[in-house]
């Protein structure tokens, strides 16, 4: 089968996240400094987003800024903050035009106020956008998100809108961010490392995991659909055994 063949809609991911690493090795390679390559991986966040509106992709999830990304350099952390609301302010109108919406996950309470209110304003701007979801992940951290939701569930306890007995899966999943978005289905990281690095801990219980060497900066079309096709030869049994998901596969098409 050839990959075109294969990217049928009914086998595609509907929830696809990034960890997009790699951008100060891409500039390192070049003899620049590792925030050129903060700079060039604005482009391949592009292609990304246009790649997953031609595939009908509901929702992309990028890992910008981690929860840990903090520790930098204070020079690297505050040109990455400049980059981001740069990038905020320019991109908001294209992602507008083409029916995207935008949202921005993380703690943002750690941000500056000029950024909290352009943040603000690009969510309200695109907030009944329907083609997909954009997800941009700043001071994130999977940790955080789960406490967040523990934090959320504790204060419905003490308004009385909740009990202990009520906490479950589903009253903790609807907390956590993206609830109302489909479930992560596939992840992928640039940029060779093989982890997760406190990204989408709850999310990816049953994500599909895909890894490449590409560094962020070089990430295009022809990787991204590497990253689809093995996606959509995977067999998900979420549990199951092969026998069964193969014969509801079966009952399916009948
Ligand atoms: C990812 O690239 C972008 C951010 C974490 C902000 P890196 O900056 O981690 O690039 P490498 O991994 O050092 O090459
Ligand atoms: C993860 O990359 C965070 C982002 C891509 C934003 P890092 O480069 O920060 O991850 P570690 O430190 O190598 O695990
Ligand atoms: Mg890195």
């Amino acid at each position: 089968m050839t990959a075109d063949s294969q990217l049928k809609p009914q086998n595609l991911p509907q929830h696809v996240a990034i960890i997009m690493d790699g951008n100060g090795r891409w500039a390192q390679r070049q003899g620049k400094p590792r925030v050129w390559g903060h700079k060039k991986g604005v482009e391949a966040v592009r292609r990304s987003v246009s790649f997953c509106r031609e595939l009908g992709i509901k929702s992309l999830t990028l890992f910008a800024f981690s929860s840990e990304n903090w520790r930098r350099p204070e020079d690297e952390v505050s040109t990455l903050m400049q980059l981001f609301l740069m990038v905020l302010q320019s991109e908001v109108k294209t992602l507008h035009k083409h029916n995207v919406r935008l949202k921005i996950v993380g703690d943002l309470s750690a941000f500056s106020d000029k950024l909290k209110a352009n943040i603000a304003k690009a969510e309200q701007l695109t907030a009944d956008n329907t083609a997909m979801t954009l997800n941009i992940a700043a001071n994130y951290g999977g940790r955080w998100d789960m406490v967040n939701a523990a934090r959320l569930l504790a204060t419905q306890v003490q308004n009385g809108t909740l009990t202990p007995a009520d906490i479950n899966e589903d009253t903790f999943a609807a907390q956590v961010q993206m609830a109302e978005q489909p479930e992560l289905d596939l992840l992928i990281r640039t940029g060779g490392d093989v982890r997760i690095s406190n990204f989408l801990l709850w999310q990816a219980a049953y994500a599909e995991f895909w890894f490449t060497d590409t560094l962020w900066p070089d990430f295009d079309q022809q990787v991204f659909s590497e990253a689809i096709a093995a996606f959509v030869n995977r067999e998900r049994r979420f549990g199951c055994t092969g026998e069964q998901i193969r014969q509801l596969a079966t009952l399916g098409k009948g």
